[in-house]
C-alpha cells in the first residue's frame, strides 16, 4: 500500500478541481423536481463540467462506466446509471455522485437531494448520513488513528437503527480518482495514522433496513437486498497540521 502525501501544488490543484465539483452539485439542486429524468441530469451535469469549466467528467469511461455521473434513488445504494427513461417522483431521494479530473487532479463528492415532499423517515436517514461524517471528522488529524472514521460512522447511525453498507469504502483520491487507502465506513483494525497532506474521501452508505446489497443485471447499479431506502454523502479531506479541512 502507498499513501501518496500532497504537496503544496498537488494540494492547490485537488481544491480547485473540488470547487468544480461542488459547484456542479449546487448548480445542479434547481433542477431536481418531480419528472425530471436521471439521463436528463447526466446530461446538464455533463456540459457544465465540460463546456463551462473545461474539466472532464472522470466517472465516464471508468471501467467502461458508460455516464458522468451516479444518479441512486431510494433503494439504490451507489453507482445508478443515468438513463431517460428514469423519472424522479415526489418523495424520492436521490444521491448524485460527481467525480471530476481537472489538470490530471481528481476530486469526488456527492449529496442527497429530496424530490417534492419528502417524508421525515427518508429526511431523517439523509440528515443521520450526513452527520455521521461531521461526527467521524472530529478525530481526522495528524496522528490519530484513521479506523476511528469507521467506528465512529457505525457507532453513530446504528443508534439510529440504520445500517452501514460494507461493500463499498472511501479512497484517497488526487492524481487519482481511487488511491491508497481504504477509508471503511464501519469498525476495523486498519493500522493508518493520519499524516498532513493525506487527502482522502469519506462516503458512507447507508440504509434503513439490511446492511447487504446486490448488484443489478446492468453491472453497476448497487441496490440494498431488502428494498429499503440507503442514503450517502460523500466529501474530499485533506488532513492538516492541525485537523482537517473539507475540500470544496
Ligand atoms: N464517485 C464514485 C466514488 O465515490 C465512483 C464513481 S466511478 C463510477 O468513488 F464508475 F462508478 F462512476
Ligand atoms: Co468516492
Amino acid at each position: 500500500m502507498y499513501i501518496r502525501i500532497n504537496n503544496f501544488k498537488d494540494i492547490k490543484n485537488i481544491i480547485l478541481v473540488s470547487k468544480i465539483v461542488h459547484k456542479v452539485l449546487n448548480y445542479i439542486y434547481d433542477y431536481i423536481k418531480p419528472g425530471i429524468s436521471t439521463g436528463e441530469i447526466d446530461y446538464i451535469c455533463y456540459k457544465k463540467i465540460v463546456n463551462c469549466y473545461k474539466a472532464y467528467p472522470a466517472s465516464l469511461g471508468y471501467m467502461n462506466y458508460p455516464k458522468s455521473i451516479c444518479t441512486s434513488v431510494n433503494d439504490v445504494v451507489c453507482h445508478g446509471i443515468p438513463k431517460y427513461n428514469e423519472f424522479l417522483k415526489d418523495g424520492d431521494i436521490i444521491n448524485i455522485d460527481i467525480s471530476v479530473c481537472k489538470n490530471n487532479y481528481y476530486s469526488d463528492a456527492s449529496k442527497m437531494y429530496l424530490v417534492g415532499n419528502v417524508n421525515d423517515k427518508s429526511i431523517n436517514l439523509c440528515k443521520v448520513t450526513k452527520n455521521s461524517i461531521f461526527k467521524s471528522l472530529k478525530y481526522v488529524k495528524p496522528g490519530n488513528k484513521l479506523n476511528l472514521i469507521g467506528s465512529t460512522i457505525q457507532n453513530y447511525v446504528s443508534k439510529f437503527g440504520y445500517s452501514v453498507v460494507k461493500e463499498y469504502c472511501g479512497h484517497g483520491i488526487g492524481k487519482k480518482l481511487h488511491e491508497d487507502p481504504l477509508i471503511l465506513h464501519y469498525k476495523n483494525n486498519y493500522n493508518i495514522v493520519f499524516k498532513e497532506g493525506m487527502i482522502f474521501t469519506i462516503e458512507p452508505m447507508v440504509n434503513i433496513g439490511s446492511c447487504k446489497t446486490k448488484i443489478m443485471k446492468d453491472g453497476w447499479t448497487v441496490k440494498t437486498i431488502d428494498k429499503s431506502l440507503s442514503a450517502q454523502y460523500e466529501y474530499t479531506i485533506l488532513v492538516t497540521k492541525n485537523g482537517y479541512k473539507i475540500l470544496k
